[in-house]
């Protein structure tokens, strides 16, 4: 039996098109993507390159799913195969965004493994994250790039994907803000769950709604606190 999830396999075995992946990401996707294995679910996956990760999405999600690949790039076109489709355009576009999230539909996976830039990373998930149905998730990887000086970023520089997501924190959080300038909007109501990874943050999309708490048990103090918990 060899070592690994299917998806460290299928990578290692692979003789075919070029696969390129920072190795520790393969226990990250198979920790989230796994439920949508053999399900009817529409995977997008941003970056298509050689072609060869939209196969292993393919082979990994099974027979049911529906691949998208989408690149700047178009000689991607000619990777379309059963199961796959590619649609070209720049991810940093909203128009271009807006038009494929209609061609698309609802979306179950998202891979932004694309050109890594700031405004790339933002405008495709401001865009795409309306598309992710309840109880999919948006995977955003490569996010080093928010560090390094080439792609106009840096250790909290405003404006990184990374200062971003930690908005997206606080935007979490919100039910609990007594301020102005901190309060519950789409993403407060959308976000499930933020998975915080190295150069990978992985979205949960469900309905929240605001939370509650409660009391079950005998007080044991003879002066009980009153604060909230
Ligand atoms: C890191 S590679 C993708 C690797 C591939 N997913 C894999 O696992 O082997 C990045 C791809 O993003 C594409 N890309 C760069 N800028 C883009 C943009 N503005 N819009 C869409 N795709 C872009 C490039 O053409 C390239 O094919």
């Amino acid at each position: 039996m060899k070592k690994g999830n299917p998806l460290e396999r299928y990578f290692y075995d692979n003789k075919g098109r070029l696969i390129h992946k920072w190795l520790h990401y393969f226990d990250i996707y198979d920790r989230h993507f796994s439920p949508y294995r053999g399900k009817p679910v529409t995977v997008v996956e941003f970056g298509v390159s050689h072609g060869g990760s939209l196969q292993m999405w393919k082979k990994y999600f099974g027979r049911k799913a529906r691949i998208i690949g989408v690149d700047i790039n178009p000689e991607c076109a000619k990777f379309i195969e059963p199961q796959i489709e590619v649609v070209i355009g720049d991810q940093e576009d909203r128009k271009f965004l807006r038009a494929l999230r209609k061609k698309v539909g609802d979306i179950d996976v998202v891979i932004e493994d694309g050109g890594h830039t700031m405004p790339q990373q933002i405008n495709t998930f401001e865009v795409l994250w309306p598309a992710v149905r309840d109880g999919g998730v948006f995977l955003i990887e490569d996010l080093h790039t928010s560090y390094w000086p080439h792609y106009d970023a840096g250790h909290k520089k405003p404006g990184t994907f990374i200062e971003y997501s930690k908005d997206l924190m606080d935007q979490i959080n919100a039910w609990h803000s007594r301020e102005e300038s901190l309060e519950v909007n789409k993403y407060t109501r959308s976000i499930k769950g933020m998975h915080v990874y190295d150069s990978i943050i992985v979205f949960d999309k469900g309905e929240v709604t605001k939370p509650k708490h409660k009391r079950r048990g005998t007080p044991t103090l003879s002066q009980p606190r009153t604060d909230a918990p």
